[in-house]
């Protein structure tokens, strides 16, 4: 069994980003530059956002954070979006979800202009994306295949099984997985609330990825020998030994799962650290094509 390490593939990713935006820096161009909005104070979007911009800094993408208090109104934060999306100095727009419930998360998605929206929630880059066509592909999904790449799992022809059909993990990622491009190929099953038999459909998986968001849901009995396991899950369960209060736990049961994998991810240190480097991907790219994603 080897470790899907998120810590060394995202390592990669960042050390070749670097390299590149110092080329760029030498040719005499500005940085990429990500704007990141921060409303409210949700401790693990706290978490996030501080993440993104600190690796933004890692790897010289000029980063901005903009914090409003969760009273903000729609209409301000509607106007902050528009500033920026006029901003030619600002490649990469990002909006940190849950949304306090008085403002419109679709209006927000919205407003971000396709190119600039590195999130890849805009329905023209979900749009894009089915198609197969150039399209920011948002981090989560994205991130999954870049940590599949750096260990050079092949996933034509097999059988992958997605559980949890979000529409920004196993709805993206049952698509990129089924197109016909080299990281896809492959023979999808995506499950749900309503999937019969969900335990002998998981068996059934040369691929098994677990994005449904419940502790330890997946258990030994769910995985079929030599399977390549990816776990999604980033759940926060209590725990009084931490300092925090929580530990945080995969949607897998490593301990019992792992022994039978030829390779699995672990929570934390797996998709998540993939999901920043896939950010830092998008705005890179955000910034270098500038043209590839019509408004
Ligand atoms: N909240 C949880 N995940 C994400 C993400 O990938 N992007 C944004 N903007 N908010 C999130």
């Amino acid at each position: 069994m080897q470790v899907l390490d998120g810590k060394i593939a995202s390592a990669a990713i960042k050390e070749d980003l670097k390299t590149k935006i110092h080329i760029l820096k030498q040719q005499g161009k500005r940085a990429p530059h990500l704007a990141a909005i921060l409303i409210g104070h949700n401790p693990a979007s706290e978490t996030y956002v501080a993440s993104k911009v600190k690796n933004c800094e890692a790897i010289g993408i000029e980063s901005t954070l903009i914090r409003y208090e969760d009273t903000i109104s729609e209409e301000t934060l509607l106007r902050e979006i528009h500033r920026l999306s006029g901003d030619n100095g600002v490649d990469g727009i990002l909006v940190q979800l849950p949304l306090p419930a008085h403002i419109s998360e679709e209006k927000v998605i919205y407003a971000i202009p396709p190119e600039k929206d590195v999130d890849g929630f805009h329905p023209v880059n979900v749009g894009r994306m089915v198609l197969g066509m150039p399209a920011f592909v948002s981090a989560t999904p994205y991130g999954i295949l870049l940590l599949m790449q750096h260990y050079h799992i092949d996933t034509a022809g097999k059988n992958v099984v997605v559980v949890g059909r979000s529409n920004i993990v196993g709805t993206p990622i049952s698509i990129l997985l089924s197109r016909n491009n080299p990281m896809g190929n492959a023979t999808v099953t995506l499950c749900h609330s309503k999937t019969r038999n969900l335990k002998e459909v998981c068996k059934g998986a040369d691929i098994l990825i677990a994005a449904i968001g419940r502790p330890n849901f997946v258990t030994e009995d769910m995985v079929a020998d030599q399977a390549v396991v990816i776990d999604v899950g980033i759940n926060r369960v209590p725990d009084s030994s931490k300092k925090s209060g929580f530990a945080l736990k995969g949607d897998v049961d490593f301990d019992q799962v792992a022994p039978k994998c030829s390779y699995i991810s672990p929570v934390p240190g797996g998709v998540g650290l993939m999901t920043i480097a896939a950010l830092l991907m998008n705005t890179y790219h955000a910034f270098t094509q500038k043209d590839a994603v019509p408004s």
